[in-house]
């Protein structure tokens, strides 16, 4: 069994990010002591299973694949530590993490590529910002990527997600049939698995910890997935509480409905912000 590994960004005040370098998974963000991620009382540690909660790390492929584990394999490497956690002179905590091809990643997925995954620690904010490399000097690669972002709440039922009126979106619980989005705030109060596309920068979700508001905004990354699993499939997961559903929602930003398609030689680069409000 590989030993658990953790990486800890502490701003003072009770605020900290921590980071499980299985997956780079963000196991937790507390602010002002306040934890804002929804991780199991479930999840396996083992250092191979993806972590159920927090916020895994979708790449080079989401959903079920053909040539390796759902959801890709960026979620169940070890990532390496690039850049230890270091205070900024604004007194933000920043650390890097980051993969690269071996021979597991090429027995899935045959290209060469770096990905490096850059945290920063604010007062109320964390900051993401991702980059995708691509060395190779004659060959082309496509992939996916999301952060699989589980958001704790108090009761999903009273929470609302701006952002999405207008947008269309794939209902993975209706066969994948295409919708477009009339309300002006989404709520929850049923199995939701919706991947809604070229959804705007910002999304703000109600009823967050504390009563607060969460903030989400996202730069190249297309798409934003809502996820709830409800009762039945809460059930029918082992690592995911049966009464666990009503205290987190998914808020994933990603490039999931169309592929990054990424020339030799050239970088892909994302970022997002989480704020509490
Ligand atoms: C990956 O592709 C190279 C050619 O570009 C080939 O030599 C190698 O055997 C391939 N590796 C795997 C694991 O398929």
């Amino acid at each position: 069994m590989a030993a658990t590994s953790v990486v800890v960004l502490d701003r003072g005040n009770n605020t900290t990010c921590t980071i499980n370098l299985h997956g780079a998974t963000v196991v937790s963000w507390r602010v002002n002591n306040q934890e804002q991620l929804f991780v199991s009382k479930q999840a396996v540690f083992d250092g191979k299973k993806a972590i159920r909660g927090g916020i895994p790390f979708v790449f080079p492929q989401f959903g079920p694949w053909t040539f390796g584990p759902q959801h890709g394999f960026a979620r169940i490497v070890r990532w390496n530590l690039e850049k230890a956690p270091e205070r900024l002179a604004s007194g933000d905590v920043e650390a890097i993490f980051s993969i690269m091809d071996n021979d597991f990643t090429r027995s899935m997925w045959n290209f060469s590529f770096r990905l490096t995954y850059r945290l920063i620690l604010r007062e109320k904010e964390l900051h993401f910002n991702i980059a995708v490399y691509n060395p190779s000097k004659d060959l082309t690669f496509s992939f996916n990527m999301l952060l699989h972002t589980y958001f704790k709440v108090p009761d999903v039922r009273r929470c609302q997600i701006t952002g999405l009126h207008g947008c269309t979106f794939i209902d993975k619980t209706r066969e994948n049939t295409c919708y477009q989005e009339g309300r002006d705030v989404v709520t929850i109060g049923e199995w939701t698995d919706r991947i809604y596309q070229n959804t705007p920068q910002e999304h703000i979700i109600t009823n967050v910890v504390s009563g607060r508001k969460m903030r989400i905004q996202k730069y190249n990354f297309p798409d934003t997935v809502i996820w709830n699993p409800w009762v039945d499939r809460a059930k029918g997961m082992t690592d995911f509480g049966d009464d666990e559903y009503p205290n987190m929602v998914c808020v994933e930003a990603g490039h999931v409905s169309s592929p990054v398609i990424l020339l030799p030689g050239t970088a892909f680069e994302a970022s997002q912000i989480l704020q509490v409000m």
